[in-house]
């Protein structure tokens, strides 16, 4: 019952937490969109405007036009979009609470990296979503500020610093969801405390018939940009937990740090398209950081799942695996209890899903999570050994 209502739990949290992170990142998008395609040249002639935009959507004209700065007067009905950035974080960190900080044996600690207490490894976590923030917040107020390019080349280093320091902290997937949680906090953050702030202002300003402060709005300006390029890396960290061949390999900080790279290549192109000098080379090496991060990846078949497991002389037959499986594998990988829809109990399913099991047990080791169940390297090389025999 427990464990059901968790994974309940979880599935609602999720499903939510998916649903205004596609509306938050969907109206960015689409803002970004229309900032970039303005017809700029048909409003010049029109005083106070920036210009104007023609779309078509579900049978439906509709004419935008954005103002230089402000309209004269208020209008009555003013759309705010926050509510789906500050939903975003907090359903995610009721994920983060449910997966992680309520099982922290199977994804957040992992002896092989350190060996931390659940406890520890909660502060530890939480702690570095705040430090992140406090320390990016403090970096866009200083002078470097004035500096954009110096600024966003110290982020991205710390951004690497990041990915080392979880690696080095918590087990792979655990520390890929940190990664990636403490940059959505300083999106999220950015919206609340200091885009939100800067669009109040203009709205006050505007109420009280005075000049807005041009230090708020370029202040918000950064930050928009700074989220604008955050997004798609964060995306792909929300998906990492279903690929252990990118958080569970040896090298799984360079690996996130060249996929979150390709990503924040991918956004800067889609920003730049629509310049005159389209900068396509950015797309290609976009891809290439990815062909890279492919082939760090690609497992090593001659000596499958490294060297450092004992070698075993003779064939492993089904049986001797079938032992293995139920003591290690089967409490989560039964007919009742299929996490991830593997069932382990029948050797033709078994079969089936050698590869898998190679890969997860022996490749990039993620299975069992956080070794709850106490696999040891024999046994693992008895799956490799086995899955050798089988291939032949
Ligand atoms: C404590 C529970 C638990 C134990 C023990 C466990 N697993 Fe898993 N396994 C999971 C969960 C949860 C998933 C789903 C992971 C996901 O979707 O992110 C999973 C997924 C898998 C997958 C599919 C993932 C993929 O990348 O193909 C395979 C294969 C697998 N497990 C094999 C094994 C084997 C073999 C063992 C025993 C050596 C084992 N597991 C032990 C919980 C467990």
């Amino acid at each position: 019952m427990t464990a059901h209502l968790h994974d309940w739990l979880e599935l609602i949290f999720r499903w939510f937490h998916v649903i205004v992170g596609v509306a938050w990142i969907g109206a960015s998008f689409y803002f970004n969109f229309l900032e970039n395609r303005l017809d700029r040249a048909a409003s010049r002639n029109r005083e106070g405007m920036a210009g104007h935009l023609w779309a078509i959507h579900g049978g439906g004209f509709y004419y935008l036009e954005k103002f230089k700065v402000a309209p004269p007067s208020l209008p009555q009905t003013l759309h705010w979009f926050k509510w789906e950035a500050y939903f975003t974080w907090i359903t995610g960190m009721v994920l983060l609470i449910l997966v992680y900080y309520l099982n922290t044996q199977s994804y957040l600690i992992d002896p092989r990296v350190a060996d931390l207490s659940p406890a520890l490894a909660i502060v530890l976590g939480l702690a570095t979503l705040a430090v992140s923030w406090v320390v990016y917040d403090q970096l866009c107020k200083s002078r470097m500020a004035e500096r954009p390019m110096l600024l966003a080349g110290v982020i991205a280093v710390l951004l690497v610093l990041l990915s080392i320091a979880m690696t080095s902290l918590f087990g792979g997937r655990g520390a890929f969801i940190h990664v990636g949680a403490a940059m959505g906090t300083i999106m999220v953050a950015n919206v609340f405390f200091v885009i939100i702030p800067n669009q109040r202002d203009l709205v006050d300003a505007l109420k009280e018939n005075r000049a807005p402060d041009g230090d708020k709005g370029k202040a918000g300006l950064q930050r928009s940009r700074h989220n604008n390029y955050l997004t798609l890396p964060v995306l792909f960290i929300m998906i990492s937990n279903h690929y252990p061949s990118t958080y569970a390999h040896e090298w799984n900080w360079l690996v996130l740090v060249l996929i979150m790279a390709a990503g924040a290549a991918v956004r800067h192109y889609f920003n730049v398209r629509h310049l005159p000098q389209r900068k396509v080379w950015i797309l290609p090496a976009g891809a290439l950081l990815m062909v890279l991060a492919f082939f760090i990846t690609m497992p090593d078949t001659r000596a499958p799942g490294g060297a450092d497991l004992p070698e075993i002389s003779e064939p492993v037959d089904d049986q001797a695996i079938r032992a293995v499986l139920d003591q290690r594998c089967i409490a989560c990988h039964a007919a009742n209890v299929a996490q991830g829809g593997i069932r382990l109990q029948d050797d033709a399913d078994v079969h089936r899903l050698a590869s898998r099991i190679h890969a997860t047990v022996v490749a990039n080791r993620s299975m069992p999570p956080g070794n709850v169940t106490g696999i040891t390297d024999e046994e693992r090389a008895m799956i490799s050994a086995w899955y050798q025999g089988l291939e032949r």
